[in-house]
C-alpha cells in the first residue's frame, strides 16, 4: 500500500529497491502513480501529526544555493507552493526569478486541463539545456500532473533529466526528497497514489496582506470531467482548533484579507466522527477573529445550506462574494457532469442567497462542449447566465481528461462550435459585468489597496469586498491599508475612481 502509514513510506525512501532502467546506466527510485488506486476511497482513520517536516542533517543542505518554483495551478497549487518555499527556506536555500541563478528549480503542476499540461512540457523542453548547461541543477515536478501515470512515464521516457518526481500528498517529504536525489545521484519518484495524514505545522512562506488557509484537502464528488479527486486524494478536514489557530495567528501578524480553501468547501467537517461541526460553524467562528476579510473558496452548490447562508448574512468580516460554480444551465449536462443538482436547484439556491444577502457579488466556472451538449443545452447555459446575471465567470472547453468517465463519452461536439460557444458566452458574460459594473458608477466602496498597477505606475490598484478590482491615482504609501474610492469610470474588468478626500488626506 502507499500513503496511508509514513513509517512505511520513510522506510521505503531510503532503502526501498531501485529498479534498474534497462536502457540506462544509472537506476531509479521508483514508487509510480495510479490512478485506479487514487480512486478508491478507503475508511482507513486520517490521522493529524504535528512534527517537523525537516530532518535535522537537512537545515542547512541549502546554505548558499537558490530555488525557483514555478506554479501552473489553483490557489490550493499556489499555497503548496508557499508551504515548499517555506520548507527550502527552513533547510537554508534563497529564492531567485532568475533560472539562471537557480540551484533548484520545481514546477509545481496543474492536471486540470489538457493546456495546463502542454505549458508543462514546454516548460520541460526549455529546462533540458539549463540542465545540459548546469548538471548540478536540482530539477524537480510536482502537483497534480505527478499523480498521474501517463505524465510519470513520459517524463521517464522524453524528459530523463528530470531529477524528483513527488505527487501532492508527499510535500512534506521535499527536504528527504531533495536529499536523496543530491546523495543518490538517480532519479527519485515519489508518488503516493492515496492520501498520507494531514501534516499540521509546516512552514509556510506568505507575502503581502492576503494569506490562503486550507481548511480542507482532497475531493468526494467525481464530477465526470474532473480529475482532482484521483490528483488530491478523498476529502480531509483539518481539525477546527488548527484552523482557528492558524486564522489567529495570521490576525496578529497584520494580515488583512484570508481566503479558505477547499476543492469543495461545503464538505468541510462530513468526515469527522467525533464532532458535529460543518463549514457553517466554521464561518461562524471565524466571523469572529479580527481579521477584516474573510473569503472561501470553492464552495458547491449541491450542499451549500441554509445555516451557511444565514452565517454569511451576518457579514462583519465574511465578505458578499460567493463563487460557486455551475458548470452548465442544461440539468441533462448536469446529470451526466453527476453534478447532483439540478438547473433549479441551481437557481433556487442563487435565490436564497440573493434574498439573504443582496448586494452578494456571485461569479462562478462553466464548462463548454461537454460530451454530447445539444446547441439548446447550450441556450439553457446562455438562458441561465442571463437571469443570474454573473458578476464574472472562468469559461472552459471541455478537455478529456484521462481516466475520468466523460472520456470514454462520445465527444460528438465539434471543435468549431465549441470555440463559438464559448466565444457567445464570453460575450455575454462580458455585457453583464460591464452593466453590473455601470450600476457602481458614483458609488463610494472600501478598496484594500495592493500597490501600484501593473500597467501604469502613477495608478493604485486595489479590490473591493467583493473582489472587483479598482484603479485610482493616489500616493503609495496606501499600499496595504483600506481607503475609499468614488467610482467615477466602471469598466468591463476594472472600476476607475478617485479616492475620497479624506483618505488622501490621511498620509503625509
Ligand atoms: N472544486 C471546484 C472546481 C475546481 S476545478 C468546484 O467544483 O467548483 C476549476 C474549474 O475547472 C471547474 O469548476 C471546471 O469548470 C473546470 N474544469 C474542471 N475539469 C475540467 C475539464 N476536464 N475540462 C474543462 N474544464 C474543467
Ligand atoms: Fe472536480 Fe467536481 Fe471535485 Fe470540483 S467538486 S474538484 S469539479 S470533482
Ligand atoms: Fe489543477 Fe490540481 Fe488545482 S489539477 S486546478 S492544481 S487541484
Amino acid at each position: 500500500m502507499q500513503g496511508g502509514s509514513d513509517e512505511l513510506n520513510k522506510d521505503s525512501t531510503i532503502s526501498g529497491t531501485k529498479q534498474a532502467k534497462s536502457d540506462k546506466d544509472y537506476s531509479i527510485y521508483f514508487q509510480p502513480p495510479s490512478l485506479k488506486e487514487a480512486k478508491k476511497r478507503g475508511k482507513e482513520d486520517v490521522q493529524v501529526r504535528y512534527e517537523s517536516a525537516i530532518p535535522d542533517d537537512m537545515k542547512t543542505i541549502g546554505k548558499g544555493r537558490k530555488y525557483l518554483i514555478r506554479t501552473f495551478g489553483c490557489q490550493m497549487n499556489e499555497h503548496d507552493t508557499e508551504v515548499m518555499m517555506g520548507m527550502l527556506e527552513e533547510m537554508g536555500y534563497e529564492p531567485t526569478e532568475d533560472k539562471l541563478e537557480a540551484d533548484v528549480i520545481l514546477l509545481n503542476t496543474c492536471a486540470i486541463r489538457e493546456n495546463a499540461e502542454d505549458k508543462v512540457f514546454g516548460e520541460l523542453g526549455h529546462l533540458k539545456s539549463l540542465k545540459q548547461e548546469k548538471p548540478s541543477l536540482l530539477l524537480g515536478v510536482c502537483g497534480c500532473m505527478s499523480q498521474e501515470e501517463s505524465v510519470v512515464n513520459r517524463i521517464m521516457q522524453k524528459h530523463a533529466f528530470v531529477d524528483i518526481i513527488f505527487g501532492t500528498h508527499n510535500i512534506h517529504r521535499l527536504p528527504v526528497l531533495i536529499k536523496e536525489a543530491y546523495y543518490g545521484k538517480e532519479m527519485v519518484v515519489e508518488v503516493w497514489s492515496k492520501e498520507g495524514d494531514i501534516i499540521e505545522n509546516l512552514p509556510k512562506k506568505r507575502e503581502g496582506m492576503k494569506a490562503w488557509v486550507n481548511i480542507m484537502y482532497g475531493c468526494d464528488k467525481f464530477c465526470t470531467y474532473c480529475i482532482v479527486p484521483y490528483t488530491r486524494g478523498k476529502e480531509r478536514s483539518r481539525r477546527p482548533q488548527d484552523v482557528l489557530a492558524e486564522i489567529r495567528d495570521l490576525a496578529r501578524k497584520g494580515f488583512k484579507e484570508i481566503t479558505l480553501l477547499g476543492q469543495n468547501v461545503n464538505a468541510y467537517g462530513k468526515d469527522f466522527d467525533d464532532i458535529d461541526y460543518s463549514f457553517a460553524d466554521l464561518m461562524d467562528d471565524v466571523r469572529k477573529i479580527d481579521v477584516p476579510r474573510i473569503r472561501f473558496t470553492t464552495s458547491h452548490p449541491r450542499d451549500f445550506d441554509d445555516h451557511l447562508i444565514e452565517v454569511l448574512a451576518k457579514r462583519g468580516n465574511l465578505v458578499e462574494h460567493i463563487h460557486l460554480p455551475v458548470q452548465s444551465g442544461s440539468t441533462e449536462v448536469l446529470k451526466r457532469m453527476s453534478r447532483k443538482y439540478s438547473r433549479e436547484l441551481y437557481l433556487e439556491l442563487v435565490g436564497k442567497i440573493k434574498r439573504a444577502i443582496p448586494d452578494v457579488m456571485l461569479t462562478t466556472d462553466i464548462i463548454v462542449g461537454f460530451p454530447g451538449e445539444t446547441d439548446e443545452q447550450f441556450e439553457e447555459t446562455m438562458s441561465l447566465v442571463r437571469e443570474v446575471r454573473y458578476d464574472s465567470a472562468f469559461t472552459f472547453i471541455y478537455s478529456p481528461r484521462d481516466g475520468t468517465p466523460a472520456a470514454d463519452m462520445e465527444d460528438n461536439v465539434p471543435e468549431q462550435v465549441k470555440k463559438e460557444r464559448l466565444t457567445r458566452l464570453n460575450e455575454l458574460l462580458n455585457q453583464i459585468s460591464r452593466e453590473k459594473n455601470e450600476q457602481l458608477r458614483g458609488q463610494t466602496v472600501e478598496v484594500l489597496v495592493e500597490g501600484e498597477s501593473k500597467t501604469n505606475p502613477d495608478v493604485l490598484s486595489g479590490r473591493t469586498r467583493t473582489n472587483k478590482l479598482v484603479h485610482f491615482r493616489g500616493p503609495k504609501e496606501l499600499a496595504g491599508r483600506f481607503v475609499h474610492v468614488t467610482i467615477t469610470e466602471p469598466q468591463t474588468w476594472v472600476l476607475k475612481g478617485e479616492l475620497v478626500a479624506e483618505d488622501a488626506a490621511r498620509v503625509v
